[in-house]
């Protein structure tokens, strides 16, 4: 072997070994095979026995092609093998074995994709609207009127079914809470649905899972799930307009809102309770303080994040829509007041 060739041996197994190393993390936020919701449980109950045949049937034929290989090397002198050409017993076994196999574990497969697709009815089930959008995710509670509008952070109540529609606003994206359910895509103009059902109150993370241009890998998301008491007094509390301060730094950022650029801000966002901010190209903003993250959940909300967001978005988050307004420093201060005080 030369030198160079023994450097780019060296080199692609030392990538072999990162890849290796990085699937030793068992603590990811996106772990799918730690399940947290029944959807999921019941794919990974599944996924792990046909898991472990997978693996047997690798051994099996990889062993014995390294027999194969080992025994029946060419020795140096020695006779030109028997020539054989082919064994029907042989191949009848290794075609009819994994057929009868495949065949096996497609009915509980095909059983699992039904139940999975069945809509769920009942009076506690909840309904959701996802929808995609460059680069951020959209919800709709629909079941209550007037309905809710969120973003980025779906809020759910632990153990009901929560039956999701999904679709999308531009191009194709998918909607992926790994520790909750399988992906599903979103299509414009189609609608995909999928169940998710949290088993404890906690916060999961998911993503879209679908390349979607530019900021793709920016399009993150939340579920958050509540005991049913606290979600219903959370989507009591969506349901409420806005309460547009009136006194302080708080008031001078919705002046701003309203007035900066002409009302560049309202003909984008839509801020229920503030006269002419209907937009519907971004987030609706109406209670954003209370979401734990913004910008497709790549900031936590807070003043600091927000500062940097505004000064120039498309600098932290490429392609996105909302362009650098070059928004005066003091307007800044101003809007993210404002921002934070829409609990
Ligand atoms: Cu949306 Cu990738």
């Amino acid at each position: 072997m030369t030198t160079r060739a023994r450097r780019i041996a060296k080199t692609l197994m030392a990538v072999a070994a990162l890849g290796l190393l990085a699937a030793c993390s068992s603590v990811g936020p996106q772990d799918y095979l730690h399940p947290e919701g029944l959807v999921a449980r019941d794919t990974d109950n599944l996924f792990k026995p046909v898991f472990w045949i997978a693996t047997a049937v690798f051994v099996l034929v990889e062993g014995l092609i390294l027999v194969a290989i080992v025994k029946f090397r060419d020795r140096r002198g020695g006779a030109e093998p028997v020539q054989v050409h082919g064994n029907t017993k042989l191949e009848l076994g290794w075609t009819i074995a994994p057929a009868v196999l495949l065949a096996a574990i497609s009915v509980p497969t095909v059983a699992m994709i039904f139940a999975q697709a069945e809509v769920p009815t009942g009076n506690d089930v909840v309904h959701v609207r996802v929808t995609g959008h460059q680069w951020w995710w959209e919800y709709e509670y629909t079941d209550v009127d007037p309905p809710v509008k969120t973003a980025t952070e779906m809020v759910i109540p632990t153990g009901a079914k929560v039956f999701v529609e999904v679709t999308s606003a531009d191009v194709v994206h998918s909607f992926w809470v790994p520790k909750l359910a399988g992906k599903q895509d979103a299509i414009p103009n189609r609608i995909n649905h999928l169940t998710l059902i949290a088993e404890k109150p906690d916060v999961y993370h998911g993503q879209c899972a679908e390349f979607c241009a530019l900021s793709h890998a920016n399009m993150r998301l939340r579920v958050r799930s509540l005991p049913p008491a606290e979600y219903e007094q959370w989507l009591a509390a969506q349901q409420k307009p806005a309460v547009i301060p009136t006194s302080g730094a708080a008031a001078a950022g919705a002046r701003a809102f309203a007035e900066f650029g002409n009302g560049t801000c309202m003909s984008c966002h839509t801020v229920r309770g503030m006269d002419g901010a209907t937009g519907t190209v971004g987030p609706d903003l109406t209670h954003f303080a209370d979401r734990m993250t913004f910008a497709g959940a790549i900031f936590d909300t807070n003043e600091e994040n927000l500062i940097k967001w505004l000064r120039n978005p498309p600098a932290v988050k490429p392609g996105s829509l909302m362009p650098n307004y070059h928004i005066p420093e003091d307007t800044i201060r101003a809007l993210v007041e404002f921002l934070l005080s829409l609990t």
